[in-house]
């Protein structure tokens, strides 16, 4: 019989990182697929986890995590001096920033670890449970009405009091994907009256379904807005004046907007302009989700309350991050749910079939090795 496989579970080095990428739930889970499990003290400590709940599940809480480890998990990709004392050949599992994080991708496939992008991982049916931007942009959309609520010095739901009516806030939600559908819900169950947008036509019976009321650009030539996996795509120019005018029109009337637009590999999409948000009430707020990418919303700034005409503006550079704890879990069964559904019994280990691991690994046998690294 081989040897259990080690997996290492790290503290967290990046600054303002306080999510965990695993839980004591997935640990007992790890073990019972044969692994053993190490945890590195203090992993689990701002996503409220104590070591003796990791220990209580089975793992090792030692500064050792990493001495023999087969296989790392980490939310954001550490510094590779960070990883000595782990296997030749051992997997790199965690949002790894593949595009941003070039040079260290690189040093990882010298170094002959084997790096898991799980950013990278298809959407497709049998992944979903794997997918952690989805589970974190859903938590993440839900953060960012629950902060505009906070910063907005108003109620969001109509109130009729004895003392005058309180008229319910009109909230804007611009991208509909995961964190935008939640946006919607969340703002909704507030008591907003919610309209939201998207430049793929797809997602319009969804913003409908959801209560709210769809703001489309239409009988603009040639359009349809969805790229490969269900992306969106750069939109023509021809739609981006028409798509600046009809929120120019729109935006002026809401009190909270949430901006959540992204589209893979490039700078997200200008949204709002300095010259729109003038048009807007004072004392409205502006959340944009999209702020680490380069920005929805011109002139916001990464943790920080921009105002600029009277209006507030915010993002968070890591909005899941705010939220470690369901952050954590749903990002730890995320990995569970990937390295066991590859788990091979008699080999005691993952071993991942094409589809899923082409797409997630970055590099292998010293080299880099993903056909989006390499512009393939
Ligand atoms: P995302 O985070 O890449 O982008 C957010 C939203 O912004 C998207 O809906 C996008 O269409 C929109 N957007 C981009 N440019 C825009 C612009 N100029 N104006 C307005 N909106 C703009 O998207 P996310 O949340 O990652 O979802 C992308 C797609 O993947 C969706 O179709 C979603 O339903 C699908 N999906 C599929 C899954 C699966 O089958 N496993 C899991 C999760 C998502």
């Amino acid at each position: 019989m081989t040897a259990a496989i080690r997996i290492a579970v790290l503290k967290e080095r990046a600054s303002g990182e306080t999510r965990v990428s695993a839980t004591p739930e997935t640990v007992k889970k790890f073990i019972a697929l044969g692994a053993s499990v190490a945890v590195e003290p203090g992993a689990g400590a701002s996503a409220s986890i104590a070591d003796a709940d990791y220990a209580a599940a089975g793992a090792e809480v030692t500064k050792a995590a990493l001495t023999g480890a087969d296989i790392i998990l980490s939310v954001q990709g550490p510094e590779p001096k960070v990883l000595s004392g782990a296997h030749n050949g051992a997997w790199l599992v965690g949002v790894l920033d593949p595009f941003g994080q070039r040079a260290r991708i690189d040093e990882y496939a010298s170094l002959g670890f084997e790096a898991l992008a799980m950013e990278f991982m298809p959407r497709i049916t049998r992944a979903q449970s794997m997918d952690v931007l989805s589970s974190q942009s859903n938590l993440s959309g839900y953060k960012a009405v629950i902060e505009a609520a906070n910063l907005y010095g108003r109620a969001f739901p109509m109130m009729m009091t004895a003392a005058g009516t309180v008229s319910a806030a009109k909230a804007f939600v611009m991208g509909v994907g995961v964190a935008g559908l939640q946006a919607i819900a969340t703002a909704r169950r507030l008591g907003a009256q919610v309209s939201a947008t998207d430049v793929r036509s797809a997602t319009k019976e969804q913003i409908m379904s959801l209560g709210a009321k769809p703001i489309f650009v239409e009988n603009v030539a040639g359009i349809e807005g969805e790229g490969a996996g269900g992306y969106a795509t750069e939109m023509s120019e021809e739609y981006q004046k028409a798509q600046a005018e009809l929120v120019s029109s729109h935006i002026a009337k809401q009190d909270i907007v949430i901006t959540t637009a992204l589209i893979p590999g490039r700078a997200a999409p200008r949204l709002i302009s300095d010259a729109q948000i003038a048009t807007m009430k004072p004392g409205s707020v502006i959340f944009d989700l999209a702020v680490a990418q380069g920005g929805n919303v011109e002139g916001s700034v990464a943790d920080q309350v921009v105002e600029k005409h009277g209006v507030k503006i915010l993002g968070y550079s890591n909005t899941p991050a705010k939220l470690a704890a369901d952050s954590s879990a749903l990002y730890a069964r995320n990995l569970y749910n990937f390295l066991s559904a590859f788990w091979d019994k008699e080999q005691g280990k993952p071993v991942l079939d094409e589809e899923i691991g082409d797409a997630v690994r970055l590099t292998k046998d010293g080299k880099v090795v993903n056909g989006r690294l390499l512009g393939a």
